[in-house]
């Protein structure tokens, strides 16, 4: 992780080390904010932000499950942005806008706390390695299980939900594994700690569904479309824990961890150990859509105005 400049915080542009906050902000206390990952690549076309208007509505909906009214349109999110990674002069990078209930009445009740909203940036390489990309990781799956549908809310990117993978991560680190992969509650396959999880097995690729727990990723979501163009079945269904064992190729997707194979799960290799075909053709597919350099998914990409086409705009 590497330091910008510039945050954008409550719509003004401010010193990295100035984006502070309040002891008392709620969300501290209480979990209660909402955010997002996002990444921005170097293309030929200038500065791309994957899938932006998804993760913008993805922000807007997680907001929106915990009362929290977005000060802001979608559009003006959207721009800030843009002036966000222009002004830092970041020709890629990792985006983080994070919507949260600052310093107000302390208790629980947040309603009556201000909503506040950062976008912060930074430049961010392979989450889980560049070697993991390559390589893929070893995966252990958790003795915590993901958060339930009638605890909390799987579909929503919400702060204090995360407590729940950050033991999760703590975990598997401690027991010398990259990942972990959580169950849900009825003990079949959700996801990883900040991944969707796909098993490939007789060149049929499956992913468990959202009754499963899991957050609905938008790379997971491109990975089905990608998968689906190159001619593999794909289905969304619940997937056994014993399928990691069996499966020909398991690989994990996410913004921060792009597609990252999974070459171990519980000290059992998948198949040989390394990489198969299936992973590394969707893989091959993903990164150039990422890149710029498709065709087919170039509207994935949301390209950041020039100085000069901003100011004219
Ligand atoms: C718990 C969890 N699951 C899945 C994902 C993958 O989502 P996306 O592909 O939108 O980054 C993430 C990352 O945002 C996550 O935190």
């Amino acid at each position: 992780m590497q330091q910008a400049d510039l945050i954008w915080m409550n719509g003004e542009l401010v010193a990295w080390e100035d984006a502070k906050v309040h002891v008392l902000t709620h969300a501290l206390h209480y979990g209660t904010g909402v955010f997002e990952g996002v990444r921005a690549y170097e293309t030929p076309r200038g500065t791309g932000i994957f899938r932006h208007s998804d993760h913008v509505e993805r922000l807007f909906r997680s907001a929106g499950m915990y009362f929290m009214d977005i000060p802001y349109t979608r559009e003006e999110i959207r721009a800030a942005t843009h002036e966000t990674i222009r002004r830092n002069n970041l020709k890629s990078c990792y985006i983080r806008p994070l919507v949260f209930r600052g310093a107000g009445p302390m208790g629980l009740y947040p309603l009556d706390c201000p909503v506040e909203v950062v976008i912060a940036v930074w430049q961010w390489g392979a989450y889980l390695g560049e070697d993991a990309l390559e390589h893929g990781v070893r995966a252990k799956v958790s003795s915590w299980r993901r958060l339930s549908h009638d605890a909390l809310i799987p579909a929503a990117k919400a702060s204090g939900q995360y407590l729940n993978s950050v033991l999760a991560k703590i975990e598997a680190d401690k027991s010398g594994y990259e990942e972990a992969i959580l169950l849900d509650q009825a003990g079949n396959v959700c996801e990883g700690t900040g991944e969707n999880l796909f098993v490939v097995k007789d060149g049929e690729v499956a992913t468990p569904p959202f009754s499963s727990a899991i957050l609905g990723g938008i790379n997971r979501a491109s990975v089905i479309q990608i998968a689906r163009d190159l001619g593999f079945g794909v289905s969304e269904r619940a997937v056994a824990r014993g399928e990691l064992y069996l499966a020909d190729e398991v690989f994990m997707t996410g913004t921060a961890a792009e597609l990252t194979p999974v070459r171990e799960v519980d000290d059992r290799p998948v198949a040989s150990g390394e990489p198969g075909e299936v992973t590394r053709a969707i893989q091959r597919e993903f990164l150039d859509a990422l890149h710029g350099r498709s065709e087919r998914y170039a509207e994935w990409l949301d390209i950041v105005p020039s100085r000069a086409r901003a100011a004219a705009t």
